[in-house]
């Protein structure tokens, strides 16, 4: 209805060709994948930046990014439990709003899933180049001696030069998405052990050296402001990358024992465990260490991923300033040793994370182009390895190019402007379909959906606005470009196209 060409869903799940995969997930193993998909950069480096725009008060934005993703959560699951196939915000609102509008979310998702994917990178290279200025491999080498030059550490356009190791992590997962690894369970339990471990270990030191001292001020960026990227709220609308990767649980949905209970079960699940982490993990760094922000002369904390931020930091041992915050925490309260194994934990579990938003994002792509939308080119499959080799290679080199360059800040909240539309129109796109399509079976229903669905729209609002100045306007750049190639190519070529082959 609302922007014509509306694929039936019945056409989509019949174009998908839908295999029936067997109901084998329960409430525990669906909590344990949400968790595997979730803890990442976010928690582990952007820290740091939540802290830069908010000070202690950083723990407020935790709650907030987890309250506007529990909602969004309840929506996404409605959708994926009608439409189990993959694409997810794409394909549900080429069902439900039309195709322009599904073009601009799967655009947008390349924001969510390539950018993403540069964010873990980056966060990744954090830990490493810390662990390597740290290590003195048992003895082998002077400490230090294996620390990249500063100018190989960082992006160009975050104070340094090439970041070589954000830069190579992103390849080898490149390459291992073109030869077809893909997520395993036992692997993610592994993961998510080692991740539950290292960041339990970090609060067990951290909470018991809080001191009351630390939380003052503790608004120092105040709530927000009218351009966005400070305070509370702008510290909630980057910090909301750190629960980002849920929605691996809703595309489970067809997998799942009983989804109707099982599937909120594991994405409130899951955010709740994430939450309650995150929390500890904020009031530990923030209390024991300090988390104030550098001021700027306007009295107001520096951008971070600025210039200005990146000159203030050179020699300051500051949180806010950190790479690898909880590493860097654990050594100034005297572990060092720790520090350097929470480093290791992050380094192990990071690509994992990576892996999953690249090969989200390839799979969009490989939907839009089966669609027509994209050329067919980028949906051939290779002949040996059964993946979608060229997208994925043109997706890792995309990829692995920005994290190469940028501050992890900015790519974070780049990523979220994408992920917060996406949200926005699939709760949009629930209520709709509710109206539309009283009747089709909905293995799962998003409780009060008509609260629950706008509460959804309005918080992510609330977090775009805060977004970075910079990431709302490479969103609109972003957006003005898709709908360019939109018209010039996709709106022809669509397989919904009068002329076309359906
Ligand atoms: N939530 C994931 C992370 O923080 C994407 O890395």
């Amino acid at each position: 209805m609302i922007f014509w060409r509306v694929k039936p869903l019945d056409q989509i799940l019949a174009t998908a060709e839908r295999k029936s995969l067997k109901r084998q997930l329960g409430p525990v193993q669906l909590t344990l994948l949400g968790i595997g998909a979730v803890i990442g950069t976010g928690i582990f480096v952007l820290t740091a930046e939540a802290g830069q725009k908010a000070g202690p008060s950083m723990m407020i934005a935790f709650v907030i990014a987890a309250i506007v993703c529990g909602l969004a959560a309840l929506a996404y699951a409605e959708l994926a439990s009608m439409l189990p196939v993959s694409g997810s915000a794409y394909t549900y609102t080429y069902g439900v709003l039309g195709e322009m509008l599904a073009w601009i979310v799967g655009w947008a998702l390349v924001l969510e899933y390539a950018v993403g994917a540069a964010v873990v990178s980056v966060g990744w290279s954090g830990y490493m180049n810390g662990l390597l200025a740290h290590t003195d491999l048992f003895g082998l080498v002077a400490p230090g001696g294996l620390a990249l030059p500063a100018y190989l550490r960082t992006g160009y356009y975050n104070g340094g030069g090439f970041n070589v190791l954000a830069f190579g992590i992103s390849l080898a997962v490149t390459y291992l998405l073109v030869i077809g690894t893909s997520k395993s369970a036992r692997v993610n339990a592994v993961l998510v052990t080692i991740k539950i471990i290292a960041l339990t270990m970090f609060v067990c030191i951290a909470v018991p050296a809080v001191k009351h001292a630390n939380f003052e001020p503790f608004l120092p960026g105040g709530w927000g402001s009218p351009m966005g990227g400070v305070g509370v709220l702008g510290a909630a609308a980057s910090i909301f990358f750190a629960y980002v990767g849920f929605d691996a649980v809703s595309t489970a949905a067809e997998e799942t024992k009983n989804p109707n209970r099982n599937i909120p079960i594991g994405l409130i699940g899951s955010l709740v465990v994430c939450t309650i982490f995150y929390l500890l993990v904020g009031y530990g760094a923030a209390g024991s260490v300090g988390a104030q922000p550098i001021l700027g002369p306007n009295g107001m904390p520096l951008d971070p991923g600025s210039p200005e931020m990146a000159a203030a930091c050179a020699q300051s041992q500051a949180l806010v300033c950190s790479k690898e915050p909880l590493a860097h925490v654990l050594r100034l309260l005297g572990h060092p040793a720790l520090g350097n194994w929470i480093g290791i934990a992050a380094i192990l579990a990071l690509p994992s994370v990576i892996l999953m938003m690249m090969f989200g994002q390839t799979r969009i792509f490989f939907t839009m182009s089966r669609d027509g939308l994209l050329p067919e080119m980028l949906s051939r499959i290779h002949p040996r390895f059964h993946t979608p080799h060229v997208i994925t290679v043109i997706t890792g080199v995309v990829v692995s190019i920005c994290a190469a360059l940028f501050p992890v800040g900015k790519l974070a909240d780049t990523s979220n402007s994408g992920t917060l539309l996406a949200f926005a129109m699939v709760s949009i796109g629930v209520l709709i379909l509710r109206r539309q399509q009283p009747n089709r079976v909905r293995p799962f229903r998003t409780p009060a959906a008509w609260i629950v669905c706008p509460l959804a729209v309005i918080g992510c609002l609330l977090l775009f606005v805060n977004l970075s100045l910079t990431a709302k306007v490479v969103f609109v750049v972003w957006a003005g470009l898709g709908l360019i190639l939109y018209s010039q190519y996709g709106y022809k070529r669509s397989q919904l196209a009068p002329g076309n082959s359906v």
